[in-house]
């Protein structure tokens, strides 16, 4: 088990451990030793990992309430928040208990959210299920659902007790979701690390055939470099940091109707889009937008929003924050200058995305 550390500028701290979750030393943890977990899990995990609960419960040392709920964007709901608070409290889950969220970053953002605000803040556990999930959901301090079309515009700051992260669980992903995963991946390499870009580069394909050594190297790096990021940008919290690469533009285009993208594609088109703008302000060479739209299309991922109609144009400038009052208005934005390096734009305007987003 190979484990990392993080901690807030508040005395807050979380544990991420790599390890099999059927052994039970990889969960193991001192201070939850008293405590009751109760578990929220995807419920595609039922039939697919069947033993899994069980497992964790050995791990953990002790047994509680497990409820499911369908891993998807629609989860994230306010409703599904209230349903949560209702069965804990049926369950009498006390100040002293514990939330394990199983699943993807659905099940992890929204049981997260619940455990933040139940009794004033219950500890919880993430055990990601999703590539996406292991990569990135999982792993941090945020938390948050979804409300009005809008996403994650309701949420807490509530770092994770532990997170455990097994990439056996992968085995069962499809491969859309495996796509979408690495997409967060090339958003980290592209922020923080040349190397990995190039790792990327060179085992995508080992990667989408789910490698299991492939997969464990990629978690461990890419969560590493995550957390070093995430420690240097805590103090600027609330502005759009480094991480925040993609997921502009990607949050605007990924609850639009009638498109039905994953988390990942969203953030993939980001990504590009990011890219394109920044050459056109000649902050990155072409050859180096070609190597990133490359590799998102190695990965399998959609690199532009095709023929847009002038309703989702609407919809997606009214999403950017900012941008919802009119072209003038300039917006902040991360864009790629070279593999492992990002620069923040102060100015960007709503015209340059959209040329940046089609083309
Ligand atoms: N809190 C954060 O810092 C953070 C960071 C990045 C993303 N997110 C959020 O994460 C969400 C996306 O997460 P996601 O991509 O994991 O999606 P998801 O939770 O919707 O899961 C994707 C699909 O995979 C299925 N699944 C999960 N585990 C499986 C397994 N082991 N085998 C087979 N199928 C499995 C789910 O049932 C679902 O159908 C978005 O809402 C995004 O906003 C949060
Ligand atoms: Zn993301």
């Amino acid at each position: 088990v190979e484990e990392l550390t993080f901690e807030r500028v508040t005395a807050e701290a979380g544990r991420v451990v790599f390890g099999d979750l059927r052994e039970p030393s990889t969960l193991s943890d001192v201070s939850l030793q008293t405590r009751r977990p109760v578990v929220v899990q995807d419920e595609a995990l039922e039939a697919l990992h069947p033993y899994l609960v069980k497992d964790l419960h050995r791990g953990l040392g002790a047994a509680g309430p497990v409820i499911s709920l369908p891993g998807s964007e629609g989860t994230k709901s306010l409703s599904t928040v209230s349903r949560l608070v209702d069965f804990f409290l049926s369950r009498t889950v006390g100040p002293d208990d514990y939330v394990v969220a199983v699943g993807g970053g659905t099940i992890t953002d929204v049981a997260g959210f619940a455990a933040s605000v139940t009794h004033r803040g219950l500890l919880h556990v993430r055990i990601p299920s999703t590539l996406l999930g292991q990569l990135d959901a999982s792993i941090g301090w945020k938390t948050g659902v979804n409300h009005h079309g809008l996403k994650n515009v309701v949420g807490t700051y509530s770092v994770p007790h532990l997170t455990a992260v097994d990439v056996r669980l992968l085995s069962t992903l499809p491969a859309r979701e495996v796509r979408s995963g690495l997409a967060e991946a090339i958003k980290v390499a592209l922020v923080g690390s040349a190397p990995l870009f190039g790792f990327l580069e060179e085992n995508a394909v080992g990667l989408l055939r789910r490698d299991m050594e492939l997969l464990d190297h990629l978690a461990k790096v890419s969560v590493g470099l995550k957390l070093r990021l995430l420690d240097a940008w805590e103090r600027h919290r609330g502005v759009a940091g480094p991480m925040s690469l993609g997921h502009t533009v990607g949050h605007a285009i990924e609850l639009l109707s009638g498109r039905g993208l994953r988390h990942g594609e969203a953030v993939a088109v980001g990504i590009a889009t990011a890219a394109r703008l920044a050459a056109a302000r000649r902050i990155i060479d072409d050859w180096t937008v070609g190597r990133i739209t490359g590799l998102l299309t190695l990965c399998g991922l959609p690199t532009a929003l095709p023929s847009p109609a002038p309703a989702e144009i609407e919809a997606i400038q009214a999403r950017i924050p900012g941008f919802a009052s009119g072209d003038r208005v300039v917006h902040r934005l991360v864009v790629p200058s070279e593999p492992g390096s990002v620069t923040a734009l102060e100015d960007v305007t709503w015209p340059e995305i959209r040329s940046a987003l089609s083309s």
